[in-house]
C-alpha cells in the first residue's frame, strides 16, 4: 500500500483541521497516511513514504519554525534517497501566504516533484476550504498510485 506522510504545524488549530482533511482525501483513495506535528516526524517518516504534504501556518511570511527544523534534520540524511517524489502543500495564513514560497523553495532543495497547485486558506478554514484540502489529499493520491 502506497504510504504519504502529512506533516505540519499548529498553534490554534487552523493547519490541522487542513491536514485532516487532506488524510481524509488521501484514505479515501487508500492510501496509509503517516499523520504528524512537525516537532514528532523524523527522518524515518520521510524515507519510508512514497508522498508528502506540508503545512504550515504562514509566520513572518515564512513557514513555521517547527517545519523548518524538520526539514534541518532531514536534509543531509536524506539527501538523493527521495529524488522526484511527489508532494503537496498547504499554507493557513491570516491575510498573507507569502510562507508558501518558502515551502516550495525547500521542497526543490529536496528535489521532490510538487504535483498541485498550493492551497491557501486564510483563517479558520470553512467547509469549502476543507473540501479544497480533500481534493488536495486525492490529488496527492492520484500522482503516486
Ligand atoms: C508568530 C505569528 C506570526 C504570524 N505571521 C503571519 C504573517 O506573516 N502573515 C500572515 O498572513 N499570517 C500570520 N500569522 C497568522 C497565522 O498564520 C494564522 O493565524 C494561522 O491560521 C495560524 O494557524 P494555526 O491555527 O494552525 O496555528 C502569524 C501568526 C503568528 C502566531
Amino acid at each position: 500500500m502506497a504510504k504519504v506522510l502529512v506533516v505540519y504545524h499548529t498553534q490554534t488549530g487552523n493547519t490541522e483541521k487542513l491536514a485532516l482533511a487532506v488524510k481524509e482525501g488521501l484514505e479515501s483513495c487508500g492510501i496509509e497516511v503517516i499523520l504528524k506535528k512537525a516537532s514528532e516526524a523524523d527522518l524515518a517518516d520521510l524515507l519510508s513514504s512514497d508522498g508528502y504534504c506540508f503545512g504550515t501556518p504562514d509566520y513572518f511570511s515564512y513557514m513555521a519554525g517547527a517545519l523548518k527544523d524538520f526539514f534541518d534534520r532531514t536534509c543531509y540524511p536524506s539527501e538523493g534517497k527521495i529524488t522526484n517524489r511527489a508532494y503537496v502543500c498547504f499554507v493557513s495564513h491570516g491575510g498573507g501566504g507569502k510562507a508558501v514560497t518558502s515551502l516550495e523553495k525547500m521542497a526543490e532543495r529536496f528535489k521532490l516533484r510538487q504535483i498541485a497547485k498550493p492551497l491557501l486558506v486564510e483563517g479558520r478554514p470553512k467547509k469549502e476550504d476543507l473540501e479544497k484540502a480533500k481534493e488536495l489529499g486525492k490529488k496527492l493520491a492520484k500522482a503516486i498510485i
